[in-house]
């Protein structure tokens, strides 16, 4: 162990839909990182869950003839389902109706009452349901509609608890002026710093008889707190800020890491930020706002029909492992922009990268191993002479390493793929198939495949927070025993393969086979 804690957070998902591939997108990148880190030896806390108070759920579950608890029991169970099928690893699901949860939220709004950070005031406001937040008239399209939702939001008059925001205004400009790593990425810092100028206190509770769907205002019967609030709070109250065991608030807290969307980084470098100076608790390293992804360039929406799940995809292709999905949607853009997701694209960047550059890389020179020297690395096959490729083996690590310093993942992938095209390129240079033609060449020939092997190692540990299973696969394949999850990076050097025999004919199965465009059409059908 590094010695280090590493406490990585998503968005807690709203639960009155289904899970769908943007939900998906950040729950894996946050896996992803999640996995990262522990290669490094930190102690990793990675938290997700569900936001399910406020009037959309009230709402939605009114709709459906059940109360907001039963609408949310029932669905939330599609959002914890992710944890399998897409295979991530997370340590807590949080969910804001938990009655922890609930309790150390009271407790939190108590305390800022008493400090006078929350005051009570009457207020008139444009409220959209949607968003779950007051917009300001300017914030309207030309037809008075929320821009985001094209819905037109309620006008409100309450009487209303509001929070000091403005009184801590000037603190946190000068944090994120302070602090470059604190919003990520940088190009979206000037965003907040202008929407900080104007900004005022907020509304952070609504009347039960707008809203009754929420946690009750301590000391007044009437008003739920705002539903932001409550769900910010999730970061700290499931580490058990506020209750009678803080102890992995204690460990874990300040986040390292805050994954969210870019549409929800107001609340997060704003609103929440003020929370934790109110209440005196340490900001978090890193919020993290990732971009859109949108279907066949177009973004996702009900009326257009285009929501797209992975259970969908996963089930499209025959795909048994969420391997090929978490690939493509870590490299379908530079992570934080924002990417699309269409089959086409899915198909030919996994069947070019995993298929055909990797797994045919492996699969070819293990046959050859299998062919000319019965699976065998023998101890005289051990070598470092090619240079070139044992230091682009080294420094694809140390690039890897740095890109994850600051969530740069596509850009990580970018270097284990090019390390993979290097090694092809020296296969086809090196023709181990003629080298093994000569006796006087034989040993060159298994010098080489040697080096493949070697190479390959290194891809599959660094390419294991994003394909798990592959990755595992490929390991099994090179003899190695060990749980791929248990290889720290700091282990990872040239050298990694015993001397013994590694494998036999009958276990050099593809680690990836191509995505079939015919089988996929059928299905689809
Ligand atoms: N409940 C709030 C978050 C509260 S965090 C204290 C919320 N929920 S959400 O269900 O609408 O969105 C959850 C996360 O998914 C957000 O980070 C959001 O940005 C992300 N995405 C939702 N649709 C998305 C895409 N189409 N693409 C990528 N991410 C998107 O907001």
């Amino acid at each position: 162990m590094s010695g280090k804690t590493f406490y990585i957070t998503t968005a807690i998902d709203y639960v009155n839909g289904k899970p769908h591939i943007g939900h998906v997108y950040e729950k894996i990148a946050s896996d992803v990182i999640a996995r990262h880190f522990k290669q490094r030896g930190d102690d990793v806390y990675f938290l997700t869950g569900s936001d399910e108070h406020g009037i959309k759920i009230q709402k939605t579950a009114q709709k459906n003839n059940m109360t907001p608890k039963e609408f949310c029991d029932s669905n939330v169970v599609d959002f914890q389902a992710l944890a399998q099928d897409l295979n991530l690893d997370y340590n807590k699901y949080i969910r804001t109706t938990d009655e922890y949860h609930e309790r150390a939220v009271q407790k939190i709004f108590q305390k800022l009452l008493e400090k006078g950070d929350i005051y009570k005031a009457s207020y008139t406001g444009l409220y959209c349901s949607g968003c779950e937040c007051f917009l300001a008239q300017k914030d309207l399209t030309e037809d008075g509609l929320c821009p985001d939702h094209m819905a037109k939001p309620q006008e409100v008059k309450e009487e209303n608890y509001f929070f000091r925001l403005s009184k801590y205004k000037q603190q946190i400009i000068d944090h994120i002026n302070a602090n470059p790593d604190f919003i990520l990425p940088s190009y979206r810092k000037n965003e907040i710093l202008n929407q900080l100028e104007n900004i005022q206190d907020i509304s952070v509770s609504r009347p039960k008889t707008s809203v009754s769907w929420g946690i009750e205002v301590p000391g007044d019967k009437d008003q739920v707190i705002y539903v932001w609030i409550d769900a910010l709070s999730n970061y700290i109250t499931a580490l058990g800020y506020e209750s009678e065991d803080d102890s992995l608030f204690k460990k874990y807290w300040p986040a390292n890491c805050q994954m969210i969307g870019k549409d929800i980084l107001k609340f997060h470098s704003i609103y929440w930020i003020g929370l934790l100076l109110a209440l005196g608790v340490e900001l978090p390293g890193t919020i993290f706002a990732h971009g859109w992804i949108t279907i066949d360039e177009k973004k996702m929406s009900k009326s257009l029909g285009n929501v797209i799940s992975h259970k969908s995809i996963l089930e499209q292709y025959h795909l048994d492992s969420p391997d090929a999905l978490r690939y493509f949607l870590m490299t379908t853009t530079s992570f934080g922009r924002d990417g699309n997701y269409s089959d086409e694209d899915f198909k030919s960047k996994v069947n070019a990268d995993l298929a055909n550059n990797t797994g045919n890389l492996l699969n070819r020179s293990l046959s050859m191993l299998i062919k000319y020297f019965d699976g065998e690395i023998k101890q005289e096959f051990v070598n470092d002479d090619a240079k070139e490729l044992v230091e682009a083996a080294l420094n694809a690590k140390k690039k890897v390493v740095e890109n994850f310093d600051s969530y740069m993942i596509t850009e990580a992938i970018e270097e284990v793929i090019s390390l993979v095209n290097l090694t092809n390129k020296y296969v086809n240079e090196t023709a181990p198939w003629s080298l093994a033609k000569d006796e006087n060449t034989l040993i060159d020939c298994a010098k080489v495949l040697y080096n493949v092997a070697e190479v390959m190692y290194h891809v599959a540990v660094l390419m294991y927070p994003v394909i798990p299973d592959i990755s595992q696969k490929i390991l099994s394949q090179l003899g190695e025993e060990k749980n791929i999850a248990d290889i720290k990076l700091d282990d990872l050097k040239w050298g990694m393969i015993q001397p013994k025999k590694i494998i036999d004919k009958a276990s050099l199965t593809p680690v990836f086979l191509r995505i079939d465009s015919e089988l996929a059409g059928d299905k689809k059908k």
